[in-house]
């Protein structure tokens, strides 16, 4: 075999996992439903709303790049893994401990910390992987 079509059977057994994948399905619909409304609300502003450079590197507005992160502190999701998720870390800082130096949204911002039930759900969503 060519190594070309070694790498088209490698693509096309991904995209028929991924398609296959009812995790990822979920986790799309959740980040739809639930979790890009309450980013939206908390953090954008400052996290890559109409195309705004992010602060931080890290875009807040698609699920690329929430999963990323940004430039200091590691990736944005590790899914399964909250405590290794700098989404999750900053914004239960945020929720929690207002005076941080790394509470997400900053205390001096006008933006609304996320509520328990939210940084719950957020949790949740990480953790289903
Ligand atoms: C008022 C602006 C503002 C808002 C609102 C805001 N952030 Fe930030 N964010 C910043 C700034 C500024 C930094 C860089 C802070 C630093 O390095 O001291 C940052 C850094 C971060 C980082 C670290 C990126 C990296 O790896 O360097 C994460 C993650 C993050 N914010 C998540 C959030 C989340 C989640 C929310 C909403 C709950 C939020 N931010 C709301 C301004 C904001």
């Amino acid at each position: 075999m060519s190594r070309l079509s070694i790498l088209a059977v490698i693509f096309s057994a991904s995209a028929v996992l991924a398609a296959d994948d009812p995790n990822a399905t979920a986790r799309v619909a959740t980040y739809d439903k639930e979790i890009k409304p309450m980013l939206d609300q908390s953090c954008i502003s400052c996290h890559g709303k109409d195309g705004k450079k992010p602060k931080a590197g890290f875009n807040a507005t698609t699920l690329e790049g929430l999963e990323k992160g940004g430039k200091e502190e590691g990736k944005g999701i590790t899914w399964g893994d909250p405590e290794k998720s700098s989404l999750y870390r900053l914004a239960h800082l945020g929720a929690t401990d207002r005076d941080h130096d790394m509470a997400m949204p900053p205390k001096k911002s006008k933006n609304e910390p996320l509520t328990t039930e939210q940084l719950a759900k957020l949790k949740a969503w990480i953790l289903a992987k």
